[in-house]
């Protein structure tokens, strides 16, 4: 029935009816108000929204008791590719991630998955979807096995294809062998991929990551990396939050930089690169205290403002004049006696741009 009413809105509409007038048709017709409704209700694409958007967020705000978590974002992901938001511990990220997946409304604001609304569509919206939480929501007392069965049965699938699909997502994640032991004895690798697993035990067509590999160790946090580039061949679309620039550098097509729940840039890896311009310098000072007195000697060779690490020794600098300053930079640092144990002229990095934005770095890098 719905392919009927929504093919009939679908020309209602391209030959210029009102919602009214589309729901007298269609009751006249024969049809309840309570069964066509929400497909009336369900809001033509806004203007400006490119055909290839899968999600689209309009103007959301959430305001919990004193926090204004997210301030008005507004954004589009693409069909079939990743897309990430890339931003420090209390950006928002999990906030605007869980509105998505209809587990928290919004104070304010609009947001469509799969073209269907995120308060108004619940129901339908979750079929469409799956969500790997931040903190993995497995079974500690059951088996890999045993879980996924358990996610197959929550989406009434009944137990003999249940238990085929957890045998094909186990084999997936290569984690047949720990199959039929409890979850408590798995690796912190082990129960990411298995949380993974069980958001995709319904084949969802957009899948919400949050935070996949925070925590792991680089060899698990690869291995994962290769799963979801896997996920995004086959078609999912993937929307990933991370405060890791290397993981939106190497899975994100698209990445919006989200700080204190504003979107603050976007653009591709390379784009938002491109915004600092030029190259970055980086001293490495032997003595940590040196930073400061390092970057007030360096200061007139750069387009910015030295930042000056003294926890690490290391002083970070744009600069747009080239490796001819290398050697006068080295000169004044040797006649103030400042020992370096490195130096360094590089592009830069998605780091640099989340400096040069906020003026602070993500968590994982300080
Ligand atoms: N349930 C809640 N009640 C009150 N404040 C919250 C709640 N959840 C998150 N916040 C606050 O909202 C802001 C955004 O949090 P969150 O979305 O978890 O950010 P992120 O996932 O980017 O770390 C933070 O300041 C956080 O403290
Ligand atoms: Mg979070």
């Amino acid at each position: 029935m719905s392919h009927q009413v929504t093919q009939y809105i679908k020309e209602a509409r391209h030959h210029g009816l009102t919602n009214e007038q589309i729901m007298k048709a269609l009751t006249d017709a024969g049809w309840q108000a309570h069964e066509i409704l929400e497909f009336v209700l369900e809001p033509p694409r806004p203007a400006g929204a490119s055909a290839d958007a899968i999600i689209s967020v309009r103007g959301i705000s959430k305001q919990y008791d004193k926090t204004k978590a997210l301030d008005n974002i507004s954004l589009e992901v693409k069909r079939g590719a990743v897309t990430a938001l890339l931003g420090p511990n209390g950006a928002g990220k999990t906030t605007l991630v869980r509105i998505l997946a209809t587990l928290l409304l919004p104070t304010s604001g609009e947001a469509t998955v799969n073209g269907l609304n995120v308060v108004t569509q619940p129901q339908k919206l979750r079929s469409a979807i799956g969500l790997a939480g931040q903190y993995a929501a497995v079974d500690e007392v059951l088996s890999g096995r045993e879980n996924l069965d358990m996610v197959g049965q929550l989406y009434h699938l009944n137990p003999a294809t249940a238990k085929a699909r957890a045998a094909e997502l186990l084999k997936q994640f290569d984690l047949e062998d720990a199959a039929d032991r409890p979850v408590k004895t798995y690796s912190g690798g082990m129960r990411r991929r298995l949380d993974l697993a069980a958001s995709l035990v319904n084949h969802p067509k957009i899948l919400f990551l949050d935070e996949p590999t925070t925590g792991l160790d680089p060899r698990s946090r690869f291995t994962l990396w290769n799963v979801i580039r896997e996920l995004v061949e086959e078609g999912t679309t993937v929307l990933l939050t991370t405060q890791y620039m290397e993981e939106a550098d190497q899975l994100a097509n698209h990445i919006f930089v989200i700080d204190h729940g504003h979107i603050i840039a976007q653009g591709t890896a390379n784009e938002l690169k491109k915004q600092v311009g030029g190259d970055v310098l980086e001293l490495h000072m032997t003595n940590h205290d040196d930073v400061s007195q390092a970057a007030e000697l360096i200061k007139e060779f750069g387009d910015g403002e030295p930042q000056a690490n003294s926890s690490n020794g290391i002083v970070i600098m744009p600069t747009s004049q080239g490796p001819s300053i290398l050697v006068e930079v080295v000169r004044r640092l040797d006649s103030a006696q400042l020992k370096l144990s490195d130096i360094i002229l590089r592009r830069p990095s998605l780091d640099d741009v989340f400096m040069k934005l906020t003026g602070h770095g993500t968590q994982s890098n300080e």
